[in-house]
């Protein structure tokens, strides 16, 4: 526990430092003293799960098309790390691939599906039985649970509650959204994940969550003024994407 934060959460691993969701991010994430990685997940074509935020790769890699039309060896062919850091060429991490990282390591991991209404609840259905065969998806203590799902869709956190009641769910989205705890009792969440942005509109978003039984999680958070707002309001998780530079602005 560090002041009113209960964790810190790597968003995209070290982002702000490493190219997101490559394993040099989340192995900084780890030496940074990260209490948890956060990491969006697609489906590729040939339905592996793989670690990446955009639709498509062009932003993040040397390679063209969407994740959903590329196979995982069309994705392991192409360099996620250099747009980044030139020079420094890095592979695609699968979702298997991370959750070994943060088994040894000792980490939490929030895992965002990003689904494309295509696939339907395909995603999270790959996204459970990953955690059934990682033996991650047993009904645990809220607190201790090594993998909760976020996620901006209601239905997807919805599945998620249904289908596997030891995993937690937050419902992403904007304070406004969250606020009346409707959205998030319709679908079960146990937590809510408002941007920090809104949360500096409307602060009381967090005690009323609390009221109501349920955790904060707040993203993303990179000021030493924002960090220092979800500490004093008792935000449990904070996602940033400099563990390190959030670490020690909590302990000043
Ligand atoms: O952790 C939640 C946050 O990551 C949601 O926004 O676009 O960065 O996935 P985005
Ligand atoms: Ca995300």
């Amino acid at each position: 526990m560090v002041g009113g934060v209960a964790g810190i959460v790597a968003h995209r691993g070290a982002s702000g430092e490493f190219p997101e969701h490559t394993m040099s991010a989340f192995e900084a994430a780890v030496a940074e003293g990260a209490d948890a990685i956060e990491c969006d997940v697609r489906l590729t074509k040939d339905q592996h799960l793989v670690c990446l935020h955009d639709r498509t790769v062009e932003r993040t890699s040397d390679g063209t098309g969407a994740v959903s039309e590329l196979d995982l060896a069309d994705l392991r062919a192409m360099d996620f790390g250099s747009w980044k850091r030139p020079g420094h060429p890095e592979p695609v991490v699968t979702l298997d691939e991370l959750i070994e990282l943060a088994r040894t390591a000792g980490r939490k991991l929030f895992v965002e599906t990003k689904h494309p209404v295509r696939f339907g609840g395909m995603v999270e259905q790959k996204l459970l039985a990953a955690l059934q065969r990682h033996g991650l998806a047993k009904p645990a203590d809220l607190a201790d649970a090594p993998v909760t799902v976020i996620s901006f869709s209601g239905s997807a956190v919805w599945r998620v509650r249904r289908n596997a009641p030891g995993v937690p769910a937050v419902l992403l989205g904007e304070a406004s959204r969250l606020l009346g705890g409707g959205a998030a009792t319709a679908v079960r969440a146990q937590g809510i994940g408002p941007s920090v942005e809104s949360l500096r509109e409307r602060p009381d978003t967090v005690a009323k969550a609390r009221a109501a039984g349920r955790f904060t999680y707040c993203w993303t958070v990179d000021s030493e003024a924002d960090v220092a707002l979800c500490n004093g309001l008792g935000v449990q998780w904070i996602a940033t994407n400099h563990p390190a530079r959030t670490r020690s602005w909590l302990r000043g």
